[in-house]
């Protein structure tokens, strides 16, 4: 576990960080789940981190040594995936669900309870703003993080941009309590 962090809003200035912060996690850390194109894919076409999440102040970073290591956070409304540029997105399946978005953290920081705290801190604002619901697109390589964390996968989704390789994702969804 860690000792000493910050937990704080991102802000655009974190923008750059947080694009090497993503690219680093992904290419360290989906390794045999995704291929090198179908990363490209995800980097450079569909993205990792949609800026509106910042706007919104719901997106998260955890700093160590002045240095942003793992980074999340959750949206109200739209889509589960993509950014505000990004060809594809996928809204949330039950409009009353919050989405969980972009949870990346440094190989090298890894397995140190970042994510299980940017997840945690996220679904907490979520239910603080009445949510009770929350639904996710996990990457392959994802899945037994969000399973430890109580998401239970809904739906095979694949994620295809024109006639770029296609990633296979999984659409993941927590509940608090049963649905009546
Ligand atoms: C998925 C990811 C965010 C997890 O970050 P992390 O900070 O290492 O995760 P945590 O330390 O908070 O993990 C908490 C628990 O989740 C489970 N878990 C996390 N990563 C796991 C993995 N790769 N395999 C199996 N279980 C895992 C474990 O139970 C872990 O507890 P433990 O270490 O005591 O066993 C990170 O691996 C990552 O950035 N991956 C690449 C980017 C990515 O795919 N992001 C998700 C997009 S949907």
């Amino acid at each position: 576990m860690l000792d000493e962090f910050i937990l704080r809003q991102a802000t655009m200035a974190d923008l750059p960080a947080l694009q090497s912060l993503h690219a680093e996690a992904v290419r360290s850390q989906s390794l045999g789940f995704y291929d090198d194109s179908q990363i490209d894919t995800f980097l450079r076409k569909i993205g990792t981190l949609d800026p509106r999440l910042i706007g919104a102040g719901t997106y998260y970073v955890i700093v160590v040594d002045d240095e942003i290591v793992g980074s999340g956070g959750w949206g109200a409304t739209g889509s589960v995936v993509g950014t505000d540029a990004s060809p594809i997105t996928q809204e949330v399946l039950l409009p009353t669900a919050a989405a969980m978005r972009s949870f990346f953290v440094s190989s090298h920081h890894a397995r140190k309870g970042i994510a299980r705290t940017l997840l945690g801190n996220a679904e907490e604002e979520a239910r603080r703003a009445g949510f009770e619901i929350f639904e996710l697109l996990a990457t392959l390589n994802a899945i037994p993080f969000y399973v430890r964390h109580g998401y239970c996968p809904f739906e095979a989704a694949n994620l295809r941009v024109g006639n770029c390789p296609s990633l296979p994702a999984i659409k993941m969804r927590k509940q608090d309590r049963v649905l009546q």
